[in-house]
């Protein structure tokens, strides 16, 4: 059965726990075939479906990997905890709970809805809404700038170079509609900081991002170990403001699945339509997975079922 908080495996978990875990989790869910990769983005359709990855990255940057970890996947949604960061370095996580929200929605990711529901705040910064805004909020004085800012936090993260997928980029351009309107809606609410148009280019451009699993793990693992990065060495976020973000992980990183998520695993987390999952575990470690397929919330399938093993086996669910 699976264990619980306070009945996690007795003292530290060893090297060879870590990765019985993750080979485990790999074996059970590699022949899932649920699930269908995202469409609403052209090119992800393209992606081959049967790619599957486990990278689960303790705060000492230790690797402990499955599966696929050199295709670079593009970042999606998991970029939004990590420009959330961003503004929180920059100007205090007080700022994103003013000026966008903190509230979960229980809505889709994309929905226009929940900013007409509640115009005053819009409305979490893992939603589209709330994530065009917290680009939006970047102290920028150029898009160029902006987009730099944007790009080299996640690099920071990741600790190494990472190249845009211009594919993935021009792909969603070419299909943005949805976005555009919300990014105009949240500019007539005055919940836009900067202009509609320059704000969307520089969200969409930060979710063609290219990533391996390998990465995502190390991104995660450095939120694990209170906003420095185990590989680099350097502080990210400041080690008060990472229980502010968590906690935002916590209630949205799943969306409209985010209850269901938290009932099961205990984790804060992350999801992106490109097939990517981040979840972590404070002060330990986090796992990453890689898998395009995903459910109707827009979760990919095996990443959660192989995070929620993972979880349950070493008993780090926090409740
Ligand atoms: O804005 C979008 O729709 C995409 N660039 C990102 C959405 C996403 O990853 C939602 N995740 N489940």
């Amino acid at each position: 059965g699976l264990l619980f908080a306070g009945q996690a495996l007795a003292g530290a978990i060893t090297p060879e726990q870590y990765q019985k875990v993750v080979d485990e989790a790999y074996a059970k869910f590699k022949g899932v075939k649920d699930g269908a990769n995202a469409d609403y983005i052209p090119i992800l359709a393209k992606v081959p479906s049967d790619m599957f990855g486990i990278a689960l990255v303790t705060r000492d940057g230790k690797v402990y990997a499955a599966g696929e970890q050199q295709y670079e996947f593009s970042i999606q949604s998991v970029s939004k905890p990590f420009t959330a960061s961003l503004i929180m370095a920059e100007q205090g996580p007080a700022a994103i709970r003013k000026k966008i929200g903190v509230e979960p929605t229980g809505l889709p990711f994309n929905s226009k809805m929940a900013l007409e529901l509640y115009p005053a705040r819009s409305v979490n910064p893992l939603v589209n809404a709330g994530a065009i805004a917290a680009v939006s909020m970047v102290e920028a004085d150029s898009e160029e700038d902006r987009w730099n800012k944007v790009y080299n936090n996640i690099q920071a993260f990741a600790a190494r170079d990472l190249q845009v997928l211009e594919e993935v980029y021009e792909s969603e351009m070419s299909e943005v509609w949805g976005n555009r309107a919300i990014a105009n809606l949240l500019y007539n609410y005055g919940r836009l900081y900067a202009d509609p148009e320059e704000s969307l280019r520089v969200y969409t451009r930060q979710c063609s991002i290219g990533i391996n699993t390998r990465d995502l793990g190390i991104m995660g693992a450095t939120l694990a170990n209170e906003g420095v990065n185990p590989i680099t060495n350097k502080k990210l976020l400041d080690k008060e403001d990472v229980p502010e973000l968590l906690a935002i992980m916590a209630t949205a990183g799943f969306y409209d699945e985010s209850g269901e998520w938290m009932y099961r695993s205990g984790l804060p987390a992350k999801t992106g339509v490109g097939g990517g999952i981040v979840a972590v575990v404070p002060g330990k470690f986090a796992i990453a997975t890689f898998s395009p397929p995903l459910n109707e919330a827009g979760n990919s399938v095996r990443g959660l079922k192989a995070i929620n093993h993972i979880a349950g086996e070493l008993g780090v669910g926090l409740y």
